[in-house]
């Protein structure tokens, strides 16, 4: 958890996570039996960005728990319209409550207003980033039809780039070993930052293939003709064989779903708010997978489908009585889960499979600030708010000697192509492959740039060759 709250599905440990899933179950076997557990205590619900499910969920689960709820709906309604900042807001708010729900369109913002609160803070979405509280409620979905969250296979399908939900989807669905499969719209694949967190962070391998049966989502036309004629999947099954082998003994290799597997499909809507493009371009833009009747025959016969909703057109209306799709199901569930995410931050029921791991108030920083590494993200939290902000990144180094850092507000990865160091008495910039990195500590000692004018501009000079000699130092002693 994040200072007792919950901004990213990265903050809980698979315990926490545990707790809340087995408490939501106890809470939904009894949805009314509960109303005396948050008596007296009040949550503030902040929506700055439109809501159905999250907003009404969170504020039935309190009201379930006989709390009380106050609220903020729209960026119009609040000070914030009159250029009060997020943060004053927050501040205020935590005056006010017991515990504070938000979504806003900065990505990092969930976390901003968790540094500055004096009560938990709980991500209901911010920005394209991350929505953990939904994460909750796919993982509660997923063990309510499948029995376990072991061993499953999810195709994660549709707007990929910008949906939050699936973002934090995937880092709940990686700690328990599902293999993934990704199914994007065209030109919607996931963020940079995501996949390399994928492959640095969980040590995964992110294979291309060619989309094989998954064609079908697309109409059957398949990506081909448009350069596009592979899809991503994530193989990571322990107990199986990794499947590159299999990749390499037989080149055709074609995803084939054999008739008895049971697959989830996980469908999103084009998040057409977070891209003018895409708003733009409308329906009319691009193939984008589609789930319908047809989809769902012979090969897919055993699969289920969820939805974190709003559906859109992404997944066909004669699919809704079809008694493999979960998704208004799954929307229930989000009464339960959140009523049990509530009891467990404002310690109302206590941690078990998570209990003694530290008073569940925080996690570590652990970030690092670098001159010359800057968010590059419009849309984080760091450049619409700075004057709150103190930015940090989690840094990582490749084996190249390659730096990743990566902004704590909204995870956007940043890459310098080069370091600057004071040598003998002079400005000289390296490659950045050239770095020996060994702790972070040192990193006060570098300028990073992305590139060689960034660096001439700060009147640094090509370093043109490495000095001679093993560069060692004697002092003879006397
Ligand atoms: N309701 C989800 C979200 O807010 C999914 C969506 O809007 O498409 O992220
Ligand atoms: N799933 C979800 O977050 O729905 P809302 O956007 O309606 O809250």
């Amino acid at each position: 958890m994040y200072r007792g709250g919950l901004i990213s599905i990265e903050d809980m440990s698979t315990e926490e996570i545990v707790d809340v899933l087995e408490l939501a179950r106890e809470m939904a076997q009894d949805i009314r039996g509960h109303s005396t557990v948050a008596q007296g205590l009040i949550m503030a619900s902040l929506f700055f960005e439109p809501s159905t499910r999250t907003r009404g969920s969170f504020e039935s689960a309190m009201n379930r728990l006989g709390g009380r709820v106050i609220s903020t709906v729209g960026s119009g309604s609040s000070s914030m319209e009159k250029g009060e900042t997020l943060v004053d807001t927050i501040r205020i708010w935590s005056k006010y409550s017991d515990v504070i729900t938000i979504r806003h369109p900065w990505e990092g913002s969930a976390r901003l207003a968790a540094d500055y609160a004096s009560v938990p803070v709980i991500n209901g979405g911010d920005g394209g980033h991350e929505h953990p509280t939904q994460t909750l409620c796919d993982l509660f979905t997923l063990v309510a039809e499948k029995g376990s969250l072991e061993g499953l296979r999810v195709a994660l399908c549709g707007d990929l780039k910008h949906g939050r939900t699936v973002h934090s989807l995937i880092f709940g669905l990686l700690r328990f070993g599902a293999e993934l499969f990704f199914v994007p719209g065209e030109g919607l694949g996931l963020p940079e930052h995501v996949r390399a967190k994928i492959q640095i962070q969980y040590g995964r391998q992110i294979e291309r293939v060619p989309p094989g049966d998954f064609e079908a989502l697309y109409g059957g036309s398949g990506l081909e003709g448009n350069g596009e004629s592979s899809l991503d999947a994530i193989y990571m099954t322990p107990s199986r064989p990794h499947q590159r082998t299999l990749l390499e003994d037989e080149p055709n290799f074609r995803l084939q779903i054999s008739p008895g597997s049971e697959l989830v499909f996980y469908v999103t809507r084009k998040q057409v708010e977070r891209d003018a493009g895409l708003k733009e371009e409308g329906k009319a833009g691009g193939r984008y997978p589609r789930i319908t009747r047809d989809t769902m025959r012979s090969r897919f016969a055993r699969s289920i489908v969820l939805h974190p909703l709003p559906r859109v057109d992404e997944i066909s209306y004669d699919m809704d009585e079809d008694h493999r799709s979960r998704y208004f199901v799954q929307a229930g569930y989000g009464v339960p889960v959140r009523m049990a995410l509530l009891s467990l931050a404002l310690g109302l029921r206590p941690w078990k499979k998570a209990e003694g791991q530290g008073d569940g108030t925080d996690s570590e920083d652990g970030t690092v600030r670098a001159q010359g590494v800057e968010c590059q993200n419009g849309t984080c939290v760091v450049n619409q708010e700075p004057q709150g902000c103190e930015p940090g990144f989690s840094v990582m180094q490749g084996e190249e000697g390659d730096l990743t850092f990566a902004c704590k507000y909204c995870g956007w990865h940043n890459a310098p192509a080069f370091y600057g160091v004071q040598q003998s008495g002079q400005l000289i910039y390296k490659p950045i492959g050239r770095l020996r990195f060994i702790s972070q500590h040192q990193l006060h000692q570098f300028r990073f740039f992305a590139d060689e004018e960034e660096a001439r501009t700060q009147r640094y000079g090509l370093s043109v060759r490495e000095p001679e000699g093993s560069g060692r130092v004697y002092e003879v002693t006397e």
